[in-house]
């Protein structure tokens, strides 16, 4: 038995070198190695040796096994492929997989609705840094060190005098101080204060608006907040002004709208109010005028910062501020 193993090695040898394409590998290997194979055949015989020889015949057999296993891959190396596996490849009649598509994040949204409006009423658009001079968020604001206003703002100090912009109002210097009256401008923007409940977050967005000129009065500024409402929520939605203070502006009012999750019933979100404060406004300050170089005899403004978060919350609906930013994409892809 020894030296018929010896043969079989001898010829798969011979027959493996003549192999010459996938169809006689897999032939060979069928033959030699297969379930009913030549080996399988031998190993199955070696029950019936005398139990004396049992081990030896069983590990030639064994040898004999590897030895031909090892011709196989080696032609099998050599072809290219391994025919002992199914191939597969791409199947070219499934249909196509359509790829996801991406859509604007509600915010953006709404920040791009909001400033089209103003677009639309003559407001030019600018923006400016997130990271702001102590000097334009605050002082050039009417509002120097030690201000109790300050205190409003739960600001994100990064030096003594730079900070995140806690809210957009810092655009109306910048802006002021390089353009003479005339001017309507928004400026859209990201605003930072370490604030965080269902109507808060700790990064919001917000439009800033204003209008310098002679002789405007806060009769503009109701008219143009009314039409912007209008545009934003229709003609129906309660709209009211409620006295203020901003240092920057003298007098000032806070404008809320009747909250649509209630239908201004009083819920969790307008704290039983029944109304959900969108912004800030009022006639710019003289002494913010006096700052930028602009005469107050003859000039006057109105400005108002928005709250954009606000704003989609009462678009659709959204009843705690905070889904905007958990990125939930079964939240997302509503809108
Ligand atoms: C201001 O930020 C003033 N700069 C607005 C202003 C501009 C007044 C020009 C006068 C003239 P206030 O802190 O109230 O004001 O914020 C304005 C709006 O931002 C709020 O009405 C609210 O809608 C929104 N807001 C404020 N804090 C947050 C917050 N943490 N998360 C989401 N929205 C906020």
């Amino acid at each position: 038995m020894e030296e018929e193993l010896q043969r079989l090695v001898a010829t798969a040898r011979q027959e493996a070198a003549g192999i010459d394409d996938a169809a006689q590998l897999e032939e060979f290997r069928v033959r030699y190695l297969g379930r009913k194979g030549i080996l399988s055949g031998i190993l199955r015989g070696l029950g019936n040796l005398p139990a004396a020889d049992k081990p030896r015949m069983g590990a030639l057999a064994n040898e004999a096994k590897a030895a031909i296993e090892a011709l196989h891959a080696e032609k099998n190396a050599g072809l290219g492929h391994d025919c002992g596996q199914i191939r597969r490849g791409p199947d070219l009649s499934l249909p196509g997989r359509c790829s996801a598509h991406g859509r604007p994040h509600p915010i953006s949204r709404v920040m791009r609705e909001t400033c089209e409006i103003f677009a639309a009423m003559g407001f030019d658009i600018a923006e400016g840094p997130n990271v702001e001079l102590d000097y334009y968020n605050f002082e050039a604001l009417n509002i120097p060190a030690h201000h109790p206003a300050r205190d409003m703002h739960d600001t994100f100090y990064i030096t003594d005098s730079l900070l995140l912009r806690t809210h957009t109002s810092p655009m109306q210097a910048r802006i002021m101080e390089g353009q003479q009256p005339p001017l309507r401008v928004v400026a859209p923007g990201q605003v930072y204060r370490c604030d965080s409940d269902i109507t808060h977050t700790p990064m919001f967005h917000q439009v800033e608006g204003f209008l310098v000129d002679e002789q405007v009065s806060f009769a503009d500024l109701k008219g143009v907040l009314a039409l912007f409402v209008n545009k934003m929520f229709g003609s129906g939605v309660g709209l009211r002004f409620r006295p203020s203070f901003f240092p920057f502006t003298e007098p000032s009012a806070e404008v809320d709208i009747a909250c649509v999750i209630c239908g201004g019933k009083g819920c969790r979100v307008c704290k039983k109010t029944g109304w959900l404060e969108i912004l800030g406004s009022g006639m710019i300050n003289p002494a913010v005028f006096e700052k930028v170089g602009y005469d107050p005899k003859r000039y006057s403004g109105f400005a108002f910062g928005l709250g954009i978060e606000r704003i989609a919350m009462l678009s659709y609906g959204i009843d705690d501020i905070r889904q905007f930013y958990e990125n939930d994409l079964r939240f997302l892809s509503q809108f």
